[in-house]
């Protein structure tokens, strides 16, 4: 079983790349979902099919989509939840349909994405799943939520059956009746932060889920797509693979055209150093929208080739931080082993290394983790391909 997760900042084609591989996964027998939470219903403009429900939906042999609806999914399982919460805000003196707006928390369509996926892992054997992720910053946090919900309700269930006796005796006092009494609410909390916890197990196994960054050839989401490889690592999600879309072609003899089609190239290079040692797919801009299923077809096979989308295409962190007592170490792979060769410098919450790339100087800023954050660089090591840098505590 895969499961293949696409990310990247908004528009730089992540839906078009996730229906792209899923036909192609399917095109080769794969039994494969596709599921997206974007509440703008995106995959049926891209698949160019009428209507793609909160069910699996058939879109050609093999394939179906399915766009998650967050509040049928809240009704379906966790209506007690809700209305508890609803009713403690409630008792607050908040406004009754307030309280249900502030209930709905934000990431809770990114959570209710991760528990279909559970689902469609748990009560279906498909051989792939891919998740078209929304455009958010925060939309990975969501991805590590599991392990953190599944820990805390591990220690919850240790607790259940104190906490319900607990419950039941303060219930006649608490004001609460039927579906909404707290024990009710823990029993369903429970249920899900088991099943949550089993998701987890699922997005940090290497040889199951990879994540992949969409970025264009444009320094904005390709820094956004920088970030978001950051943040995997700590996660420890693996990331196998980064695809550049929309990329103009070379040889336009207008000097608009061409311009364009220098810069872009330059972004491309760079990104190869940018993003070492993960592999690059380049994508074209097509001469019109990206859209339906022949075009999908011809994306994956552009973007592909002879590989099945589903291989693992590069497995380990890029990025890797070691507390060794004070001293936090960064390992990092970098495309170069001459030590003469770069430059270190930090600026705020970046590192920026700069290397001499077949382009001219290359600067590679690389984000820091909030650990970082009160310390300094010591030194650094190269050792073959791998730059070590030392962080200590200071200014
Ligand atoms: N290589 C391409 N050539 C031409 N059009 C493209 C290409 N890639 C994407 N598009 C078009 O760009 C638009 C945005 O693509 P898509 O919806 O896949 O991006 P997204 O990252 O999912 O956006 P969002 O962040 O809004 O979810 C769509 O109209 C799509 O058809
Ligand atoms: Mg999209």
């Amino acid at each position: 079983m895969r499961i293949i997760i696409y990310t990247g900042k908004g528009g730089t084609g992540k839906t078009v790349n996730s229906c792209s591989t899923a036909v192609k996964l399917a095109d080769n027998n794969q039994k494969t979902l596709i599921i997206s939470s974007d509440p703008a219903h995106t995959l049926s403009d891209a698949f160019m099919i009428e209507y793609i429900g909160n069910e699996p939906t058939k879109v050609i042999d093999s394939l179906y989509a399915l766009q998650v609806d967050p509040i049928v999914e809240i009704n379906k399982h966790f209506n007690s939840i809700l209305s508890y919460i609803a009713s403690t805000f409630f008792s607050k003196g908040v406004d009754e349909t307030l309280s249900y707006e502030i209930a709905m928390l934000p990431g809770m369509t990114q959570l209710f994405s991760l528990l279909k996926i559970e689902e469609s892992v748990r009560y279906d054997n498909y051989d792939s799943i891919v998740l078209d992720m929304p455009a958010s910053g925060e939309a990975l946090r969501y991805l590590y939520f599991p392990k953190l919900a599944g820990s805390i309700g591990r220690k919850l269930t240790e607790f259940t059956g104190v906490f319900s006796g607990f419950a039941k005796m303060f219930q006649p006092f608490s004001g609460l009746t039927g579906n909404s009494t707290p024990s009710n609410v823990l029993h369903d909390e429970i249920k899900l932060m088991t099943r949550l916890e089993s998701l987890s197990k699922l997005i940090i196994d290497p040889n199951i889920t990879t994540l992949r960054l969409i970025a264009n050839p444009d320094t904005f989401s390709i820094e956004n797509a920088k970030r978001s490889l950051m943040s995997a690592n700590l996660y420890g999600i693996n990331v196998d693979l980064v695809i550049i879309n929309k990329i103009m072609p070379k040889g336009s003899n207008d000097k608009y055209f061409a311009n364009w089609a220098e810069f872009q190239n330059n972004k491309v290079e760079e990104a190869k150093y940018n993003f070492y040692p993960l592999p690059i797919k380049e994508a074209g801009l097509y001469e019109k929208e990206l859209r339906g299923i022949e075009m999908l077809r011809e994306n994956a096979r552009l973007v592909f080739g002879v590989d099945d989308p589903s291989k693992i295409f590069y497995s380990g962190n890029v990025f890797e931080f070691i507390k060794e007592d004070s001293v936090l170490r960064m390992k990092l792979k970098v495309p170069f082993t001459d030590k003469d060769n770069f430059e270190l410098e930090r600026y705020g919450e970046h590192l920026t290394i700069k290397v001499k790339g077949p382009v001219g100087f290359i600067i590679n800023v690389i984000p820091l983790p909030m650990v970082t954050i009160g310390m300094k660089i010591a030194k650094s090591k190269l050792v073959d391909d791998e730059l070590n840098v030392f962080f200590e505590p200071g200014y």
